[in-house]
């Protein structure tokens, strides 16, 4: 993957092991971890319950093609977090977006799928589009689009009420995906309003509004959508919920359940309907998604992310402001990232602006070889349960002397 070998300096980290909060690597360095695999890792490496539950799933079968008991509880605990009432599950986040814009198409009859600019839902073929000029088109860097991106998608600006109603007054977007505050071009947050104009936009619109929850499970156990009241008709997650085993889920309203039940008859589609896939929901992700959720990802633990999440966004904001840095940084719960320029961004193209790559690449470096591991090609730090207020001070301790040289001061 590009990402494991586009570090600065030369060669990429070579993990030897992992633990918690802590990876080593070949050589023996040991780094404090706050890439956590890009949140697939948010649980700390290896969780204890998760690994337990795996070793004695592993003995009892990995995959049957048959419903679990482990399925029917991930399936209760998920509507409870989250709100929605019947959950299906896939492997990876990718896929329980694809999956789920197959279910709004086919629910909608239209063919579109709108999101906003500089998103990432994954390896989704209708979410690889950018505005450029008004125009959308094939982000740069997508490989072998199969039509033209504007067959597809509808792209606007994040907190553009405005031109989200026109473009859903075409009456040809089947569905909104969106992650409830951007995360992968540094953090976005909604302004005051905005979910709620999204939300009676799509209504009036009779469009489906999907919400990725994949990376805004940082907020709290259940997501952005439980902390904020949001009303999603379906919801995608993947990454942490199984410790970092391959495991997502989709969910639907009640709803949203009952039309495609009435829509998709079981005995007929079963197999052809391109939704899941033969390992899908198999028993080993099941067990470790169960374990995971009932023991590693809990209420108390997130009490224990946030407040570090609040110690280290308070430690970077700090050197900052002494330093006198145009720079700033955002926290979403446990997730904290610094963006170099004054102001947050209020939209995807302006955080794109924002960003600047050598920096960010000297910055890694720095914090490298410092021992501590940030995510690549962003400057973003997630709190584990196993994450301590030594490794977070480490990192402001190592923030504060980059700032102090780049600065001059
Ligand atoms: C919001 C969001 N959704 C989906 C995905 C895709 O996850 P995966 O690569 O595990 O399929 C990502 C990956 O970064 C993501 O950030």
């Amino acid at each position: 993957m590009p990402w494991m070998v586009r570090w600065p300096g030369g060669f990429p980290v070579f993990a030897a092991q992992a633990e918690g909060a802590r990876l080593r690597d070949v050589d023996g360095h040991e780094y404090v971890d706050f890439c956590l695999g890009d949140t697939a890792a948010m649980t700390g490496h290896s969780p204890e319950p998760t690994v337990r539950a795996l070793a004695e799933q592993a003995r009892r079968g990995i995959t049957l093609m048959l419903p679990s008991e482990d399925a029917l509880w991930a399936g209760r605990e998920l509507g409870r977090r989250f709100g929605l009432a019947r959950w299906q599950f896939a492997l990876t986040a990718t896929d329980a977006n694809r999956f789920a814009i197959r279910l709004a198409r086919e629910l909608t009859g239209r063919p579109k799928v709108l999101v906003f600019n500089w998103c990432y839902h994954g390896s989704v073929d209708e979410t690889f589009a950018t505005l450029t000029d008004g125009a959308v088109v094939a982000r740069e860097g997508n490989v072998g689009p199969p039509v033209p991106l504007d067959e597809t998608t509808r792209v606007v600006e994040w907190n553009d009420v405005e031109a989200l109603e026109r473009e859903l007054a075409h009456g040809d977007v089947a569905c909104v995906l969106t992650e409830p505050a951007l995360t992968n071009i540094g953090i976005v947050l909604p302004e005051p309003g905005f979910h709620d104009a999204l939300r009676a936009a799509t209504r009036e619109t009779e469009t489906l509004l999907i919400v990725d929850e994949t990376h805004t499970i940082c907020a709290g156990p259940g997501g952005y959508t439980a902390a904020h009241g949001l009303e999603p008709d379906l919801l995608t997650i993947g990454k942490p919920i199984a410790g970092g085993i391959p495991a997502a889920a989709y969910g639907f309203s009640r709803n949203v359940a009952e039309r495609l039940e009435a829509l998709l008859p079981r005995d007929e589609r079963a197999d052809i309907g391109g939704i899941g896939g033969t390992v899908a929901a198999n028993v080993l992700s099941l067990a470790a998604t169960r374990a995971t959720l009932e023991h590693v990802l809990t209420e108390h633990a997130f009490g224990h992310m946030i407040a570090l999440g609040e110690r280290f966004e308070a430690g970077v904001a700090d050197a900052i402001e002494r330093h006198g840095l145009p720079w700033h940084v955002t926290r979403l719960g446990c997730r904290v990232e610094y963006l170099f320029r004054p102001e947050r961004p209020r939209t995807g193209s302006e955080a794109a602006a924002g960003g600047d790559a050598l920096l960010d690449r000297l910055i890694h470096l720095y914090a490298l070889n410092r021992g501590i591991l940030l995510t690549p090609f962003h400057n973003m730090a997630l709190m584990s349960p196993a994450t301590t207020e030594a490794d977070v001070d480490l990192h402001t301790e190592v923030f504060d002397e980059a700032a102090q040289e780049l600065a001059g001061t």
